[in-house]
């Protein structure tokens, strides 16, 4: 076949996970099972244009960030098609324009890379389904996935929605540890487009990459528990799912939260990324569910920001505490709305 030059755009979203990752070995393969909602209004837009070259010897690609050349970003991608090379073998076969942007703020401390990756690997996918026109959709979305995980591990779970499942848990036979899956089993109606606060309490640059994180579960002392326990909250999350339960979905999801920050301050060396306005949230959050009995609970990622999850039918009342008592802690006051998604889209 030739396919000689053109362009795809797809849009990807970020996920926010509920059972977290956390330690990985080689090649991106997780420690534990992790699942996630995958968001809808954070995503990253990228346009990936192609045409065919001579030279065939090494990649080649020119990088655009929001309209503007982005030499620092380059690296990454680099290593990126290096990974991947052997499952798309046509990469030194074109030279690619990789023009990209995200709907959230620059550096607000919301990781793109998972979005990132997910947009990416989306449009590679697409050119190499112009080169095998024959190849299924199921196929499409598992090798699209598969790819993102090697960008970076959670971005697996940002090609589709809208609660993903990665990493082989016995009671879910489609998962796997080299994709994201569509969670298999039902989704109680309270979780129907369930609502996503981000406050930004802090947009400075993480002082402990996730990668250098995720190494350090390596010589943990409390690893093992650790994966063993995330096995445990994803079974119990089945059961919660499907009888819509929000009372248990909370203690599950601000338990990982903690757990996942608590990792971080047992490791050597020991890190905190939390910063003193995550805490006052948090407990603002507790204080206002006790005297309301509203069930709004938080997540947090690596880093300071807190996800303020909530079913649809108490967004006014949740909306309105956020104004009230949450802004002030946020960085300039800013936080954004999302909730639940479907997943990249063709555009
Ligand atoms: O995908 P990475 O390597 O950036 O790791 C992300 C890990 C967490 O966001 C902290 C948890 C998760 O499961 O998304």
């Amino acid at each position: 076949q030739s396919v000689e030059s053109g362009f795809f755009q797809w849009s990807a979203p970020s996920n926010i996970a509920l059972v977290k990752y956390w330690g990985k070995k080689d090649n991106q393969i997780p420690a534990n099972p992790s699942v996630s909602f995958t968001l809808n209004n954070c995503k990253t837009i990228t346009k990936l244009a192609f045409a065919k070259k001579d030279n065939h010897a090494s990649f080649s690609f020119d990088l655009l960030f929001e309209g503007q050349t982005k030499e620092d970003f380059k690296p990454k991608i680099q290593k990126f098609l290096e990974r991947i090379e052997i499952y798309l073998p046509f990469l030194k076969d074109y030279h690619f324009t990789i023009d990209t942007e995200n709907t959230f703020p620059h550096s607000s401390g919301i990781a793109s890379s998972a979005s990132g990756m997910a947009a990416l690997a989306m449009n590679l996918m697409s050119l190499e389904k112009a080169l095998n026109p024959e190849m299924t959709d199921d196929y499409f979305f598992q090798k699209a996935s598969m790819l993102a995980r090697l960008g970076s591990g959670s971005a697996c779970r940002s090609v589709k929605g809208q609660v993903v499942v990665w990493g082989n848990q016995a009671n879910i036979p489609t998962s796997s540890d080299l994709f994201g899956v569509e969670f298999p089993h039902a989704i109680h109606d309270n979780f129907k487009n369930y609502q996503d606060t981000i406050l930004l309490v802090d947009k400075g640059e993480k002082q402990v990459s996730s990668t250098v994180g995720h190494d350090l579960m390596h010589d943990h002392p409390f690893a093992e528990r650790r994966f063993a326990q995330a096995h445990e909250n994803l079974d119990q999350l089945i059961a919660i799912f499907e009888s819509g339960n929000l009372e248990e979905f909370i203690k599950i999801v601000e338990s990982e939260a903690l757990t996942l920050h608590a990792m971080m301050m047992t490791s050597m060396p020991y890190f905190i990324l939390m910063k003193p306005n995550t805490l006052q949230i948090i407990n603002a959050i507790w204080k206002f569910r006790n005297e309301t009995k509203i069930p709004v609970c938080f997540t947090l990622d690596a880093g300071a920001n807190v996800h303020v999850l909530y079913p649809e039918n108490t967004t006014e009342k949740v909306l309105q505490f956020i104004k009230d008592e949450l802004v002030g802690y946020c960085q300039n006051g800013q936080y954004i709305c999302d909730k639940i998604g479907n997943g990249a889209v063709l555009i």
